[in-house]
């Protein structure tokens, strides 16, 4: 691993680079909160920023990055399509509202929030190819630096492929101790896509686990720190995200130490914990209405 600060970055296969950590915005709260937390965030030291149309705070959010005084260009920001917005036209619509939500005029990346899947329609590969088309227009028309998928299995992927001219960069998954879908992030490593962690301390449910709390021990370290550590060393971007100013601090603290080999194995092979219990097949309906 040859990362060192928070600044330093992961190269997409295009070529565009991405800081290491990102901030992660899932369930933040619009208004003031978000605006506040995402300027504290910043301010901490984050040049990355993720959030999606659904969380329904893209607009504090854009305010948040304005309010930090950081340049534009200096900020990675990251949004995702909502399932509701499937298709070609309405996927072009639903980014250019992303757009103006945000306050820019370009995204760094732009991902698919779920795929549709056979359970919903039978004719999901076409669905997602229709949007993923709209996708690469806006990339070929120079609105997007990079684009990419969430949650997606290999199958997603592959189905994808056979309509794809611009593949996916990335792929947003649930990563953390407890829940790694190792077989998934290597498929996709393997495919030269960057893998992102969304909840990478399990949205808290990992931190009072007694291995992990030992294992942290060991090194000196927090809980979150030794997840987010662990993601890294596994070639995968998290996104951590705390309200807490302390904590996302703390949270950046994560270049002065390395777990070791058997520590590392023994992370992705932990028992389950902390799972939300959503993939892509059976995530509950109003749970994808509703957020991440
Ligand atoms: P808080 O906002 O009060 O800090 P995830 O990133 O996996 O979604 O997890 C987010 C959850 O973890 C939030 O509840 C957040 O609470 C908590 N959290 C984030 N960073 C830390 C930390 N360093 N120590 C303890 N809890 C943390």
């Amino acid at each position: 691993m040859n990362l060192n600060k928070l600044t330093d970055t992961f190269v997409l296969s295009n070529g565009v680079e991405i800081p290491c950590i990102g901030y992660g915005t899932w369930q933040t709260p619009s208004g003031d909160v978000a605006r506040d937390s995402v300027k504290a965030a910043i301010d901490a030291g984050y040049r990355h920023i993720d959030t999606a149309f659904a969380y329904g705070n893209e607009v504090d959010v854009g305010e948040g990055i304005k309010a930090s005084g950081v340049a534009r260009k200096d900020v990675f920001i990251t949004t995702k399509h909502w399932i509701t917005e499937r298709g070609y036209q309405k996927t072009i619509d639903t980014f250019e509202a992303s757009l103006k939500n945000l306050g820019v005029d370009y995204l760094d990346l732009y991902l698919v929030h779920w795929p549709c899947v056979e359970k919903v329609t039978p004719d999901w590969k076409e669905v997602n190819a229709e949007t993923w088309r709209g996708f690469e227009k806006m990339y070929k028309d120079g609105k997007l630096r990079a684009l990419g998928v969430s949650n997606y299995e290999a199958k997603h992927l592959e189905a994808l492929d056979e309509f794809a001219t611009v593949k996916p960069m990335v792929n947003q998954i649930e990563f953390h101790p407890g829940y790694t879908q190792y077989d998934n992030v290597l498929y996709c490593q393997n495919r030269g896509m960057l893998v992102q962690a969304w909840s990478p301390l399990g949205s808290g449910a990992v931190l009072k686990d007694e291995t992990l709390n030992a294992m942290a021990a060991k090194y000196g370290k927090s809980v979150a720190q030794l997840c987010i550590r662990f993601a890294l060393q596994c070639d995968v971007l998290p996104l951590p995200k705390s309200l807490n100013p302390a904590r996302m601090v703390q949270n950046t603290e994560v270049f002065d130490f390395e777990i070791d080999k058997d520590d590392v194995k023994a992370l992705i092979e932990m028992p389950l914990l902390g799972f939300t219990g959503w993939r892509p097949e059976d995530a509950p309906a109003d749970a994808l209405v509703n957020g991440d």
